[in-house]
Parts: structure tokens; sequence; C-alpha cells
């Protein structure tokens, strides 16, 4: 890790102890970390006992095929059953289970007792339409209840879903329809966005053209929901309208039970190459934990709490923390559609004082947009149900998290700052909110149950006051269990590196402070993290490079005030010469619109500089870091191993031109 990085650290001293009221009724207090680590599997083994299982596991951990774990070994069980029967089985079928707000302003409250009937009619048509445990089943929806509907109705008949955000292009949904051997896609004709409808079917129309012609279809049917309205193209072959199957279907489904290393999801994420990595989670373990972290990290009481966390079904955190967790624990929560400035910039609070939201939980990139639009938007509405606050996604910086805690949360509520990832399932690295006394940019110490540590090069645990590599030391229920169909790749990426301790490398810089909390201080691989999202140097470099006109690209992320990072591309193009002024221009606004198109809208650079050259090492290693020091306005930093020292000359003139 740099100097710099490290000389970064925060210097903050101020932390906050939990409110008396709510650390005297905290579900978790402070002996569960001694009772965890006294006996981490029996403490596990209690945890599973939060769900029902149809047949008993007969082992908590089986470690003895490391890194490849199996938890809750011979335990059967069926998701759907423990997110929403069970809830109605006990005699809280009148519950909302969803408040779900669209962005036009149309509103549903589904209680679990209707949560049950549509996800078991959703789950006959799914068995009606061929679709049996083990099949594969992508999900491009907008954030309307058919998207937990139809992820729960696939963990009921057994099928493994793969969720691609609704913002990926034809092109990346393709490419994930085609690595998952997808049998079924489910879409819906469109969302809104922004107070206008936006298409997604179009996107699926494409995918799987493009999927016929590379040869590798299997895509049986799409299954569409009729959200907008829109006009569609039709495929009468394969198309079927939700609408027409489900809400036919029988509100009557034996929810079978399935063994605890069922695969549940893939979810893919950026790693280090241009593929993005196909991360399975399998059943038992994952729904305990995202149900314990869920009930301790949230103090969740679900009669009375009203949880609202404003991620997408898309990413890690909806699955995690929308859907599993939360419905495993019976919890009411709301579901919005939209943005968070449509048709105002008030909304969300709007939302938190009309449904008098109490748990909260969102990213510092939001946040910080917040602080930029001023106080006086959210100081407009009543706050007061709120009692908590999360974080997640990105290091919160001590300013936003003093707005967020004063601004939002009166002063008076904790913040959980949590630290996981797509691959950890569930939250590792947080404050409870009963016990910690949290400081303003750090996550704190591991969960009960958790183990993580700071260590050096060598695998060995820094002093406190020291900064390193994030690991985590112990196995934990809701692992990634391998890369879809890359069990290299994932031995490789994550238990190679420390491979003799035997730790998971999290790809993430740390510092253990003079207390032993843990500050997060970035990735310290090729990945990036815009606005919580994750992508990759080589992923984006590899859509430039196929536009006709790029030779070459490099890629870095550059520090963003509110997003985080931003993505800066150099670019060489074909046949050397820079284009006339103008003419650059337009052609940096259709490499822009090429890497849209590629990955999505998440991805376009920022900036993109058309550059001669490149800095690169005598062995052709591209120095990302020099054109870091560009992007974000330093003196460029040592050029001694370059090739030729002249570049970066070159394109530090051409950067000051350009901006
Ligand atoms: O770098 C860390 C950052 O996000 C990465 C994981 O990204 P993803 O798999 O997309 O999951 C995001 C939602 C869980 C991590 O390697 N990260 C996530 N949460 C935090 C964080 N960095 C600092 N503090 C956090 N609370």
């Amino acid at each position: 890790m740099s100097e710099e990085t490290l000389s970064n650290l925060s210097t903050e001293t101020r932390s906050f102890e939990p409110p008396a009221e709510l650390a005297a009724a905290a579900n978790v207090k402070a002996d569960a970390y001694a009772a965890a680590d006294a006996d981490r599997l029996a403490f596990w083994a209690e945890q599973a006992g939060r769900l029902d299982w149809a047949e008993p596991f007969t082992q908590v951990l089986d470690w003895s095929n490391a890194p490849f774990a199996k938890w809750f070994v011979g335990g059967k069980l069926n998701i759907a059953h423990n997110c929403v029967d069970r809830h109605v089985e006990a005699g809280r079928g009148d519950q909302v289970a969803l408040h779900f707000v669209g962005e036009p302003g149309d509103t549903r409250d589904i209680t679990y007792a209707q949560l049950k009937d549509e996800v078991s009619r959703a789950a006959n048509a799914l068995e009606e339409l061929g679709i049996e445990p083990g099949d594969r089943v992508a999900i491009y929806l907008p954030m309307i209840p058919e998207a937990v509907i139809a992820m729960l109705a696939c963990a009921r008949v057994g099928a493994t879903h793969t969720v691609v955000f609704g913002g990926f292009s034809a092109d990346a949904l393709a490419s994930r329809i085609a690595d998952c051997n997808a049998k079924l896609v489910i879409t819906a004709d469109g969302g809104y966005r922004r107070g206008a409808p936006s298409a997604l079917k179009p996107a699926v129309d494409e995918a799987l053209v493009k999927i016929d012609n590379d040869n590798t279809a299997i895509v049986e049917n799409v299954l569409v929901v009729r959200r907008t309205g829109q006009d569609v193209a039709w495929n009468g072959d394969i198309d079927v309208w939700w609408h027409e199957v489900v809400d036919e279907s029988s509100e009557i489904h034996e929810a079978k039970a399935f063994d605890a290393e069922h695969p549940l999801f893939v979810m893919y994420s950026s790693g280090t190459t241009g593929k993005p990595k196909g991360i399975l989670h399998t059943t038992g373990g994952y729904l305990v934990g995202t149900a314990y972290t869920h009930h301790a990290v949230f103090d969740l009481k679900p009669e009375t709490d009203v949880y609202w966390c404003t991620a997408d079904v898309g990413w890690i955190t909806g699955h995690s923390y929308i859907v599993y967790g939360p419905l495993a624990n019976g919890v009411t929560q709301v579901l919005y559609e939209g943005t968070p400035d449509s048709p105002h910039k008030g909304r969300w609070w709007e939302i938190i004082e009309k449904y008098k939201v109490t748990l909260f939980y969102t990213a510092p990139t939001a946040i910080r947009t917040f602080m930029k639009w001023g106080r006086s938007i959210p100081d407009g509405f009543d706050l007061s149900s709120l009692r908590l606050l999360g974080s997640v996604g990105e290091p919160i910086n001590p300013e936003a998290y003093m707005w967020y805690r004063d601004v939002i949360g009166g002063d008076r509520c904790p913040i959980v700052d949590t630290w996981w990832q797509t691959e950890t399932g569930m939250m590792m690295i947080s404050p409870l909110p009963g016990v910690t006394a949290g400081k303003p940019g750090s996550a704190m110490t591991a969960l009960p149950g958790v183990g993580a540590d700071v260590v050096d090069e060598a695998g060995v645990p820094v002093p406190n006051g020291s900064g390193g590599y994030l690991v985590l030391t112990e196995p934990w229920p809701s692992m990634l269990r391998t890369l879809m169909g890359d069990d290299e790749r994932f031995v490789d990426t994550y238990w190679s590196r420390f491979k003799e301790q035997g730790y998971y490398f999290a790809g993430d810089g740390a510092k253990k402070d003079e207390d032993g909390a843990i500050w997060l201080l970035g990735r310290v691989d090729d990945v990036m993290n815009i606005s919580g999202h994750r992508l990759s140097t080589t992923e984006i470099e590899s859509a430039l490079v196929s536009h006709p006109r790029v030779a070459e690209a490099a890629v870095v992320g550059a520090a963003d005030e509110t997003t985080g990072q931003a993505i800066v591309a150099y670019v060489i193009l074909r046949e050397g010469a820079l284009a006339e002024a103008t003419q650059g221009e337009e052609l940096v606004a259709e490499l822009r619109n090429h890497v849209a198109k590629e990955i999505g809208a998440i991805a376009k650079p920022r900036s993109i500089m058309l550059v001669p050259e490149l800095p690169k090492t005598r062995s052709g290693k591209i120095m990302r870091r020099l054109l870091k020091d560009v992007a974000e306005n330093r003196v460029v930093g040592d050029t001694t191993t370059l090739a030729d020292s002249n570049v970066m000359d070159l394109i530090a003139a051409g950067a000051k031109t350009s901006t």
C-alpha cells in the first residue's frame, strides 16, 4: 500500500456512544462477541435456529476441502417458506411486507399473506414453463414487487437466479445469460426513471439475438411484466406475459425443501480481468448469515420497525438486505422504484415521513449528493421516526458521516457503517448499534462470529496504528462457494495470496487504529468503486478497445467528491495520430456512448483523454499510478521505471489542454 494512502488516514477522534434506550433494549449485547469467540460453530448453529429446517443439519461446517465450504451439512430447507409462508403460519399474514412506491406516485401495500399467494402463483407459473430445480433464470426488472416475487419464486422451486441490474446494457445482459446458461429471462416492458418510462424488453430482445448468433441459445421463454404499458416487440414463440401466466396460476404451491448447499443465486461482479465473475451463493448458510446480521446490525424489531434499504435488487445489497435477510426476519419495508430526485429532490425524505421509516440503509455517494443539494431539503420533512442509519458500499468520509448523523439522524440515531462484499454475502465488519461507540469513517470491528484482521505482505497481522491488507480469518456461513464454472479462479482470486495462513483476501486496504478499530482504505487491485458499484479498469479498457478507432486504452479511478471515484480513460487512437480538436470531441462522445452500450450507463467514463502514448514499464505493464496522478491533478510521481520517460510530459501537457 502506498505511503500516500496511509498518510491520508483520518485523524478523526470523535466517537458516539449508543443511545442509552437503544442499548438497553438492543437485540444483541456485548456478550455476543465472547460467546461467538468461545465456540464459533456453536454460535452459528444457534443462529441457524432462526430458520425453519425441514430436515436438521448434522454438521455445522465441513471445511475438509477448504476453501470449498459446506455449511449446515445434511440440512434441508425452503427459502421462500422461510421468508414468507412461516410468517403467515405464525399469524402475521396481515402485516405489510412491502410498501411499494412507484416513481410516478402509484403505491401498493403487499401483506405477507398476499406475498405468499403471489410467490406461490409465480412458482407454479415457473414450473408450468418447465423450470426445474437447478435451472438458471435471469431476472432483468425494475424495482417493482415482481422483482422480489420473481426471486422468491425461483428460490421456492429451486431454480438459481441471476439478477442483472436494469442499468446494464443488452451486451452485458447477453454475456450473463450465456455464462450461466439461463433457460428463462424475466423482464418488464419497462420501468420509470426520472419521470419517464424507460424500456427494458428491447435490451432482452437484443441480447437474445446476440446469443442466438453465437449459437449458445438455451433461453426457452421470456416472461414479461407489464409495468409501463409501452409498446413492445413480441415473439409469440417465446414471449409470455406475466399477468397471463402468473395471475392465472393457483396460489397453492407446495414448497419442497432443498439441500443447505443448493445453489440459490449467481451474482456477477467485476474482477480484475475483463470478464465479470459469477459469484455463487447457496441456500442455508446464506440465509442464516443475512438473517442474523440484519437482526443484529439493524437491531430489527419486526413488529414495530419500518425498514428501508435504498439499494437496487440488481446488486448484492438488494439481495441480502431487501429480499433475503429482511424477509426471513419478517420485516415491514419500503420498496421504491425510482431515483432520489424524481419528481423533486425531497422524494426520499417524503417517503420516510409518509411511512414513518425507522431503519434506513443507504450509500455514502447518495449522502454526498444530498449534502450538495443542501440541508434545507431534508429539513423540510419530519424525519423523527428514524432510530438507526446504515451505510454501505464504500468508505464513508467523516464529513458525510457527520452530515448524515446530524441532518438525517437528528443527532440521535447511531450510524452503522457496514463493510462487506458481493462475495461475503453478509455484513462482516460493522458497529453493533447497542454496543459500539461509532467513529466517523470507521467500520469498527468484525461482527460476532466473524474473523477479520489487517496483515502485511507476509500475512502477519499488523500492530494497532498500522495499515495493510484486509483479510477474513475464518470461514463464515454466507461466504461465496465458488465462481460459477471456475473453481480455479475462485482459489486464485481469494485464497492464494495468503494460502499458508488460510486467509480470505478481500482486495481492500485497511488500517487498525490505536484501539484496534478497522478503517477501510479502498481497493488495492484494479477494481474501482463508482458510487458504491464495482467496476474493473480492465472491463472498461476492453470495452474501449472494442471500438474500431481505438488502439489501446488505460482506465483509472480518480477521486471524485460525489461518486467516491470517477472513471478517467486514456485512449490511443488507431493510426497513431490524434484527431482534430473538434473531431476529437465528437469522438470522445462516441467512445463514452460505446462504453455505455458495451457495459451500461454506469460505466461511462467521466472523461476520456486522447493521448499519443501510455506510460509503460520496460516489461510493458501500464503504470496506472502515474495516470491517476494526472487525473487527480497531482504532481506525477516517480517515473524512473518507465520505458520512455518523456511519455508523462506528453500526457500531462495533453491533459492540461483538454481540461
Ligand atoms: O472496497 C469495498 C467496498 O466495496 C467493495 C465490495 O463491493 P461490492 O461487492 O459491489 O459490494 C458492495 C456492497 C456490499 C469492498 O471490497 N465497500 C463496501 N462497503 C464498504 C466498503 N468500503 C468501505 N466501507 C464500507 N462500509
